[in-house]
């Protein structure tokens, strides 16, 4: 039985270091201050398509672009309702890709998992191998980007070259931890779907669900018998196209916030947060292998979250909390009880640089004595 713990009104502020939610800028929590509008008011609209448009634009996709309230999840279950009749193939690496799994089994639909140990990568070849020998034809090839659990980063773009070759077979990635931290070029790549959230690499507070539809994912939906209504691709997009709003309320403050967010992500542009978020994982590894080791294997590691292996066997527990303590800064353990104590895991990504993630390795040094 849950107790209820009453919130208090004087936290002390925590800088995150954890694989989201990340810290959001001063101005951006700001601009969600403002008198509450109509969803069906022309600024809505202006709000709505303005998000949507500067978020194509900082993809650099063609392909349709829904912001929908919600989380992440929300699109694991909308995109297996919306491109499969019946079989799915899901490669698993990690809590994440096992809990995409999970949603698919959960809504009726017949998975087969390619099981990977946690910690490795998912190969294309594999990919390839399991389309090529299965007897069954699978409608969606559902791949996570970035195993938050693991710290693995998946060669989605080579497995979205080998999807291709299969053309009624979708390619749908879960990029919640990576995307606007790690750049991928979704249409070069055959990703008909692609989905995150706002509260991760975006740097923006949580309660936004982002995702990318191409058209052929978008005609699969309209050629099907069944769809999700809510995470509905043709009702989102048409809704968009006729209206430029959303089909049901949305949060509006979470979206003025994502407003004022995507401009700066626009100034610094996709590849450009890429690259500063390459400069953060390499700073990261390089000190955890000096101390510590990686747990990925190598070449696949993240490059919005490191999670690094505890070969000194500290208390990562204890240390997390005199971290938290002595220097306000959070990072996180790893993932459940099998690699709790063994992993833990820094998150480097939305507005960090590697001057703030030297920071905490300062701490940790200190707190763990290394
Ligand atoms: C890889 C991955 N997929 C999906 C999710 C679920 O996202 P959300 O909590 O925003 O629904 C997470 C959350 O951490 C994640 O890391």
């Amino acid at each position: 039985m849950t107790e209820k713990r009453e919130y208090k009104d004087d936290y002390p502020e925590k800088k995150l270091y954890i694989p989201g939610p990340t810290g959001v800028r001063d101005d951006v929590i700001e601009a969600m201050c403002e008198p509450m509008f109509g969803h069906r008011m022309d600024r809505m609209t202006d709000l709505y398509t303005t998000i949507v448009e500067d978020t194509k634009e900082f993809l650099g996709t063609e392909n349709d672009v829904i912001i929908l309230t919600g989380s992440g999840t929300e699109f694991w279950e909308a995109s297996t309702l919306n491109l499969v009749d019946e079989n799915i193939l899901v490669p698993t690496c990690g809590s994440f890709s096992e809990r995409h799994a999970n949603v698919a089994e959960r809504l009726g639909k017949d998975v087969d998992r390619l099981e990977y140990e946690w910690g490795q990568a998912i190969k294309p070849e594999d990919i390839r191998e399991a389309l090529e020998s299965s007897d069954k034809h699978y409608d969606v090839v559902a791949t996570v980007m970035n195993e938050s659990s693991t710290g693995v980063r998946n060669p989605i773009e080579e497995i979205g070259d080998v999807v291709a070759e299969y053309p009624d077979t979708y390619f749908v990635v879960d990029a919640v931890s990576s995307l606007g931290g790690d750049y991928v070029d979704i249409d070069e790549h055959n990703v008909d779907v692609l989905f995150a959230s706002s509260q991760k690499a975006f740097a923006m507070p949580p309660g936004l669900a982002i995702c990318t539809v191409s058209q052929d994912a978008y005609d699969r939906e309209v050629g099907k018998d069944s769809a999700s209504w809510y995470g509905g691709f043709q009702r989102c997009i048409d809704y968009y196209d006729r209206k430029g709003q959303t089909h049901s309320t949305p949060a509006i403050p979470i979206m003025l916030a994502y407003r004022k967010q995507m401009k700066y992500m626009l100034e610094e542009g996709h590849q450009g947060r890429s690259e500063r978020h390459r400069e953060m994982a390499e700073y990261t590894r390089e000190w955890a292998r000096e101390h510590f080791g990686m747990f990925p294997e190598e070449g696949y590691e993240s490059q919005t979250v490191s999670c690094i292996e505890n070969t000194q066997d500290i208390d990562v527990a204890a240390t997390i909390e005199q971290v938290s303590e002595q220097y306000d800064m959070v990072f996180s353990n790893g993932y459940g009880s099998a690699l709790g104590e063994k992993t833990f895991r820094i998150g480097h990504m939305g507005e960090h640089d590697v001057e703030s993630i030297k920071a905490l390795t300062d701490a940790i040094e200190d707190v763990a004595g290394l």
